[in-house]
């Protein structure tokens, strides 16, 4: 498919409604088509100046929707991959063994678990600390031997703050880079790279693409450096592609990104202020609410909102937990976030003993429905006396 691109600078909220403009050369269309192709043509004279060969290293379906992720993250480039694990990943896969890395506690449980399994059994130290304190940040680094510094905020399933414009200075420091899992977050509402992070992260299976039918990640880069070129080398030749009808599926939900992220922004306010009042709520973890820590750090970094993600402590522990999320009725139990359904997750099950998330810890992912249905079936169902 051939794009022409409207060169004029366009607000963000215009970028993803518009798709930065594209249009197809060949019929005007305004939506963009799916390219299925495996393979392309080689010219006569041996050369492919159409610049595609073969679509694991070349896809032309993932050249909007990167477009589109590197001008609202305000980066050099991005790259779609076949899942947010598969981008996390490629960012460690894209070092060297004997390289020293730092990872937060509160974290992404999976990506965690691969870190403390797979990617020690590789050759990488791995360490984990605190994120919320950069003194321990601080105290992590090795300068000299640590490469790249993980952090994701806010952070599964407490919603840890991290000050990211604090931690990219105490990485830099020591000569590392700092990749910010920016999956809660979103666009919307923070920009990781402006802030001095130097690549941001997306499980685009939730905002991005927001309607709970695709699995895909990305990556944006400051800078298209040498790292960046190893971790595109990761992709193109350890084949963790996004598939073209996937690709084109992200990029029509990432029109809709900011109306559906802000919807979803104002229902999780208005719930975390009605749950606070619930005598059977012992605690809202929701960086909205003044007194959350890291609340300032949020109010600060977080531009527009503090996002759609909240869990709530039960009282009567994990018992009482499991009992209120067996009787939702248009809350829906299920893994996953940032659809335009509400989801409601008993995260201690996912996450097994060993996880900072306590037992009685219910995640919700906030979704675009009536603010009032969500809370009144939240308070039946927390009404278990
Ligand atoms: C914050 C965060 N990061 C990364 C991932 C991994 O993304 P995926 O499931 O697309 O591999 C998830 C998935 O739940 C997530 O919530």
């Amino acid at each position: 498919m051939s794009s022409s691109r409207d060169e004029r600078p366009q607000a963000p909220e215009t970028v993803a409604a518009q798709g930065l403009g594209w249009i197809d050369a060949g019929t005007g269309a305004v939506t963009p088509g799916i390219q299925p192709s495996s393979t392309f043509l080689r010219d006569p004279d041996n050369q492919y100046r159409r610049g595609r060969a073969y679509a694991r290293a070349d896809n032309p379906t993932f050249d909007q929707p990167e477009a589109v992720l590197a001008s609202l993250e305000k980066g050099a480039a991005a790259a779609l991959f076949a899942s947010g694990m598969a981008a996390a990943t490629a960012c460690f896969l894209a070092l060297r063994p004997g390289d020293h890395v730092v990872a937060p506690k509160v974290m992404y449980w999976s990506l965690r678990n691969w870190l403390g399994t797979y990617a020690r059994d590789w050759g990488l130290d791995v360490d984990f600390v605190d994120m919320a304190d950069l003194g321990a940040l601080t105290r992590a680094m090795m300068p000299g031997r640590t490469r790249l510094v993980w952090v994701e905020t806010p952070a599964n399933p407490l919603w840890t703050i991290t000050d990211i414009a604090a931690a990219a200075t105490i990485v830099h420091a020591a000569g590392a880079r700092l990749a910010v899992d920016s999956t809660v977050a979103t666009p919307v509402l923070t920009q990781p790279l402006a802030l001095g992070a130097d690549i941001v992260m997306h499980s685009a299976t939730k905002y991005l693409n927001g309607h709970s039918d695709v699995v895909a990640g990305a990556l944006v880069a400051r800078e298209e450096d040498d790292y960046w070129a190893r971790i595109k080398a990761v992709r193109v030749q350890g084949g963790g592609i996004l598939g073209s009808f996937e690709a084109w599926l992200l990029m029509r939900g990432l029109r809709t990104l900011f109306p559906r992220v802000r919807a979803a922004m104002g229902n999780a306010a208005k719930l975390a202020r009605a749950l606070e009042k619930n005598p059977r709520v012992t605690e809202v973890l929701y960086p909205g609410l003044a007194g959350f820590p890291g609340h300032d750090i949020a109010a600060r970094q977080m531009v527009g909102g503090f996002g759609a993600m909240l869990s709530i402590r039960v009282a009567g522990g994990e018992a009482a937990a499991i009992a209120a999320a067996a009787k939702v009725k248009i809350w829906k139990r299920a893994t996953s976030l940032g659809g335009v359904e509400s989801l409601i997750e008993h995260r201690r099950s996912v996450e097994g003993a060993d996880s900072p998330c306590p037992p009685d810890l219910l995640r919700l992912s906030v979704g675009i429905e009536s603010a009032d249905d969500l809370i009144v079936d939240l308070e039946q169902a927390l009404d278990i006396g």
